[in-house]
């Protein structure tokens, strides 16, 4: 897609559609006038109120009429002007793709008329506009399929920047929208094809592409360097289990970031088996690796002035002859043990080892998503994913990140006091909580093993996996996490 930003006349572009995002109580300001002049009288105005556009955020109309070059014309709501942020842009992006491809337009002209726009803000509406668009396509034999593509993207603005200073911006966001895809694809590919296999094989192929360097440990390795997690946690599946370790370099690098993901390629909870319900969507439990493994190869491609090193725990998680069993201890490297209870509760066993050898690198902060606790989802829903930091600073720079990037963080508390709730009376420790502040207790449960790394894990149990489409996501792997890990390190200082 060639995306364009221009001054001069909107309605003199050869296009398909025409797009005016305007805010509330703008159906009559300037803008609209001079567009309705063009098109004859105030036919575009009546249009307008005939649809009952109010400029409202998420209201988006195709309007029965035509531009000068036979255009068809749309509008999309922006909200209230005073709170339009990035994400509004984004939104707005998503709701003019929809809009596009309900009139099948490849050439897409977006007038914002006198309104000020920087860079920033096309940049968030083209993310959108593209994620909008993503489809996982691959097992429908009709319908459904992916819209129309579009070819080109025009932004007309009253004081276009200059060309060359928009490329570099273009760039950098397919990179990471490229990143998002391939999180998404991961997360929807059935269990069956995503073996962890499967998944380290291609960590492997992308990685070396996008010129990272790449480590892939099977079980003898993984048995060799005591990763007791992972070896329990993949006992009752006959798929072998894999750890992927990705590392960028940087030339000068004075800091370094650890990613961590969870791998759960499947989560049937083993022999403490889930309901048939619960276990519907529990290909997504590999959500955080997806993520991570999305955000390493834009990384790899960006490359930004930080070491970044990416540890990936992968194994299914069946019950079997040979599954770990409730009761069992499990001894880790740090020789801390741990008396499972609950197999369900495999990730917290994963990420310790994932997290230990993570922390051995001594970076400057780790960072870990996991589709970890259903008890996050029932705190914080499924748009927001639960942040827990053993460092204020670590978390505030990813809060006020998540908020540029639309992916919404809240902080909960490490209350120090709920260790309790994880002593075992067998072992140090016990892989469940007390049946209260299940995704606190969890988050405690990985504090044990980071030392005194500054670190900030996300439970990305609710927005992972969409059960509806929102602005520029459909249901399903909505790639949480990508763009907030890549602009975190794209803005941090080398
Ligand atoms: N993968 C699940 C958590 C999950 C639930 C992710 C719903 C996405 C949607 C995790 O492994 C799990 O099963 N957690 C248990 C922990 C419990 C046994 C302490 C849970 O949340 O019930
Ligand atoms: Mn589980
Ligand atoms: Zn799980």
């Amino acid at each position: 897609m060639k995306i364009r930003v221009r001054g001069g006349e909107a309605t003199a572009i050869a296009a398909d559609v025409v797009i005016v995002p305007m805010a509330t109580g703008e159906e009559d300001g300037r803008d609209v006038r001079a567009l309705a002049r063009r098109i004859g009288g105030s036919v575009l105005k009546r249009a307008i109120a005939a649809a009952r556009f109010r400029g409202r955020e998420g209201q988006a109309n195709v309007l029965p009429l035509q531009g000068p070059r036979r255009q068809a014309m749309g509008v999309v709501g922006l909200g209230d002007e005073a709170r339009l942020d990035h994400e509004g842009w984004r939104r707005a992006g998503g709701q003019s793709r929809h809009l596009a491809g309900a009139v099948s337009a490849a050439r897409v002209v977006v007038a914002c008329g006198t309104r000020a726009v920087d860079p920033t803000q096309l940049a968030a509406f083209v993310e959108g506009f593209e994620l909008a668009a993503y489809r996982f396509g691959k097992y429908k034999s009709d319908g459904e399929a992916a819209p129309l593509a579009v070819t080109d993207l025009t932004f007309v603005v009253a004081e276009p920047p200059a060309e060359t200073s928009l490329e570099s911006l273009w760039r950098s966001i397919d990179a990471t929208l490229d990143g998002v895809r391939l999180a998404r694809d991961l997360v929807n590919e059935p269990a069956a094809v995503k073996t962890p296999t499967y998944l380290a094989g291609l960590a492997k192929k992308l990685g070396k592409e996008a010129g990272l360097e790449v480590e892939v440990w099977e079980p003898k390795r993984i048995a060799k360097e005591n990763l007791a997690g992972l070896v329990a946690v993949a006992r009752g599946s006959n798929e072998e289990p894999r750890f992927v370790q990705l590392r960028y370099r940087a030339k000068d690098a004075t800091r370094r970031v650890a990613l961590v993901g969870k791998g759960i390629t499947f989560d049937s909870g083993g022999l403490s088996l889930k309901p048939a319900k619960s276990m519907e969507t529990m290909k997504c439990d590999m959500a955080g690796a997806a993520a991570v493994l999305g955000a390493m190869i834009a990384i790899g491609r960006l490359k930004p002035p930080v070491d970044v090193d990416a540890f990936i725990p992968i194994s299914e998680n069946l019950p079997g002859g040979k599954a770990q069993k409730p009761g069992d201890v499990i001894r880790f490297r740090n020789d801390k043990t741990v008396e499972v209870l609950n197999t369900d509760a495999e990730g917290r066993l994963i990420l310790a080892d994932a997290l230990m050898l993570a922390a051995d690198t001594k970076p400057d902060a780790i960072i870990d998503l996991a589709t970890l606790t259903g008890a996050c989802m029932v705190a914080l829903g499924t748009q927001v994913a639960g942040l827990f930091a053993n460092d204020q600073a670590l978390a505030d720079r990813l809060l006020a990140v998540a908020v540029e990037t639309g992916e919404p963080l809240w902080q909960m508390p490490l209350v120090a006091e709920y260790k309790d709730d994880i002593k075992s009376a067998v072992a140090d420790l016990k892989n469940i909580g007390g049946g209260h502040a299940g995704s606190i207790t969890a988050a405690l449960f990985l504090q044990e093993f980071v030392g005194t790394t500054p670190w900030v894990h996300l439970d990305i149990a609710g927005p992972a996996f969409l059960e509806k489409g929102l602005a520029y996501a459909p249901k399903g792997g909505s790639g949480f996490g990508v763009r907030t890990l890549v602009r975190y390190v794209m803005t941090l200082q080398g």
